[in-house]
């Protein structure tokens, strides 16, 4: 939920520490506060909102120039986002620094044993308790690392520490538990940070730090530990994308360009997955076919717009792979006593792979024994480590707080591993999965259509800037695109903004329509007849009511234009596959109107990209 960046080396700490935060901002954008160590003396500078402002008050005031340094942007969990609660946090003598993503949830109990000891804590935060605690346990001997050890293992919650000691001013301690932490190795210099994204202008080579780690950072090394002190096994790795994916070129923001990549980031998700005897090869899902075959039932877990991508998956996981398939919050699926069985599947969907309600879905699942495989879109992210395995989605870093291309490469994620299921367990034939993956190849095409034709879309948001409320009706998996419709408008416009299953509409919402209330339908293809025909009843029930309707169909549907005030034509595609070109008009729509509001799209009030804390 928070950013985190360390920094040794031989360069100004403070410019790689503050260019890292900027790209670290849309975990968190509630204060932001950096440390350096220049002379044996710890400089710290801290400010309330965004990074601009810190920026502002280094620009009033430079601290001296070190080459050892950190940073911090915050999303507030404990103590109000004010300059007090930004971190980084010091101790009583000023000599220990330290940052943090997560919560410590023994910080009462903490805070009040080392008022009693008679230290004097300064904010609101949990993170304050680790510096104090540091400043006692590099007093007590060991040196910082070995500090750092003892003081995790006081530390109960989700914790990534980084701290830095003027006792030991060439090296930064992290400390990994729950929150994400990844090492980036340079020549002559190294970085700690919640994400590649942070140092990927300087080196493309990485660690991943695994659960319940430290690592020592100096200039000419890293040295991975366990909280034992054992030395640790890390996975070394390369990213595959260059600083350019990870700025905005050319776009206002990043999420229009993340829009604009869906085609690519589509056509990446498919490449290397289809062979050339046109069967499915989803070798990293490291599920074996004996085992797929015996699976009886499916759990999907997800939060946000992952959980929508889930609700569309099970339509597509019933009808092609035969299998009961159920989707659950996973911030609720712990808290129901669900029923599983090592013959239980779980597939757990986030593009961090942070997430922690997700991550505490897979670790019940797992006592339970299920099977467990990750949709992910970060490489290194904890997800993937926890599940039996993973398929990746190719989407690369996506960074604005609203999803778009992770969600887009979602669906054709679970496409595949429905398909794969089907063709496993022999419930599609070989040619029917088949003549379904060269449908999902065109897809990229289709999307990029109707990337071509949104300007209409852009003129229609900007004219219902003033409205108050939208709502967007589907059935079907038009039904979780309806639901995806209303996340983007209320997280970006702030609007209120309801998805309903169009069949729902005469047990409740119809009560809501009123004279020029804007309601957004999604119209399944004609081929599916049966739906097809009910939802253009419901069309023309609230439009006699007064709504002004605004219609997403297919290219050529003519039996909609009599109702539609708007209409929305996007290519035809399979009823299954429909997700993939009615949500980009969803996505332009809500990213249009709060530009038209004058609000940030890309960091949402409130907002960060990736929910570390339950
Ligand atoms: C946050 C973000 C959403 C995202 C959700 C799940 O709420 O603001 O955009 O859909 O987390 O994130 P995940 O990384 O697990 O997909």
């Amino acid at each position: 939920m928070c950013g985190i960046v360390g920094y040794v080396g031989g360069r100004p700490a403070l410019d790689v520490v503050v260019e890292g935060l900027a790209r670290l901002e849309y975990r968190g954008y509630d204060s932001a506060g950096v440390a350096v160590l220049a002379d044996g003396k710890l400089a710290t500078a801290k400010r309330a909102g965004k990074l601009v402002n810190l920026r502002g008050a280094l620009e009033e005031e430079p601290p001296p120039e070190g080459t050892l340094g950190m940073g911090h942007t915050r999303w507030a969990t404990h103590g109000a986002p004010n300059d007090r609660n930004a971190h980084p946090h010091v101790d009583c003598t000023g000599s220990v620094a330290v940052i943090h993503n997560g919560i410590i949830e023994n910080f009462a109990e903490l805070r009040a044993e080392l008022e009693e000891g008679g230290h004097r804590l300064l904010s609101d935060t949990d993170t304050e308790a680790v510096a104090h605690l540091l400043e006692d346990e590099v007093k007590a001997g060991g040196g910082l690392v070995e500090a750092m050890r003892r003081v995790c293992g006081r530390l109960e919650g989700a914790f990534t520490l980084v701290a830095v000691h003027t006792g030991d001013p060439d090296l930064v301690v992290g400390a990994r538990r729950n929150s994400p932490l990844v090492v980036g190795v340079g020549e002559g210099e190294n970085f700690l940070a919640s994400d590649v994204a942070a140092f990927i202008a300087h080196t493309r080579d990485a660690i991943e730090l695994g659960q319940d780690q430290i690592v020592e950072l100096r200039a000419d090394g890293v040295t991975v530990t366990d909280f034992e002190g054992r030395p640790a096994d890390v996975k070394e790795y390369h990213v595959d994308w260059d600083v350019s994916a990870a700025e905005k070129g050319g776009f206002d923001y990043f999420m229009l360009k993340e829009i604009a990549e869906q085609p690519r980031a589509v056509a990446d998700t498919l490449l290397g997955r289809i062979g050339t005897d046109g069967r499915l090869h989803l070798d990293e899902m490291r599920i074996p076919d004996r085992e797929l075959r015996e699976v009886d039932k499916i759990i999907i877990v997800a939060c946000g717009t992952s959980y929508h991508a889930g609700l569309i998956a099970k339509y597509a996981i019933e009808h092609w792979a035969g299998l009961p398939c159920e989707v659950e919050l996973a911030s609720e699926f712990r808290y129901r006593d669900p029923i599983l069985s090592p013959t239980t599947l779980v597939i757990a969907i986030s593009q961090s792979g942070e997430t922690m309600d997700a991550l505490m879905a897979v670790r019940h699942a797992r006592e339970q024994k299920a099977k467990l495989l990750g949709i992910c879109n970060v490489n290194g992210s904890t997800l993937p480590r926890e599940c039996d395995g993973v398929l990746y989605t190719h989407a690369g870093p996506e960074i604005a707080v609203a999803s778009t291309k992770a969600f887009l490469t979602q669906l054709v994620a679970v496409y595949l591993i429905a398909l794969y299921i089907a063709q496993v367990r022999g419930t599609k034939w070989g040619d029917e999965v088949f003549a379904m993956v060269q449908l999902l190849e065109r897809m990229p095409e289709k999307v990029e259509k109707v990337l071509e034709t949104m300007e209409p879309v852009r003129e229609l948001a900007r004219s219902l800037s003033n409205e108050r409320c939208v709502l967007f009706l589907g059935r079907h998996v038009g039904f979780p695109v309806a639901l995806e419709g209303a996340l983007k408008l209320k997280e970006l416009a702030y609007m209120h903004a309801e998805g309903f299953a169009a069949g729902e509409l005469k047990h409740g919402p119809i009560a809501l329509i009123e004279e020029g209330l804007p309601v957004v339908v999604v119209v399944p293809p004609r081929a599916r007849e049966v739906l097809h025909d009910k939802i253009v009843s419901n069309i023309q029930e609230i439009r006699a009511r007064g709504a002004r309707t605004i219609v997403i169909a297919e290219d050529g549907d003519e039996s909609v234009e009599p109702y539609a005030d708007t209409l929305i034509a996007v290519p035809a595609v399979p009823t299954l596959l429909q997700p993939l070109v009615t949500t980009v008009p969803l996505q332009v729509f809500a990213c249009e109107l709060a530009t038209a509001k004058g609000h940030d799209v890309d960091q949402p009030r409130n907002l960060a990209k990736s929910v570390t804390v339950e």
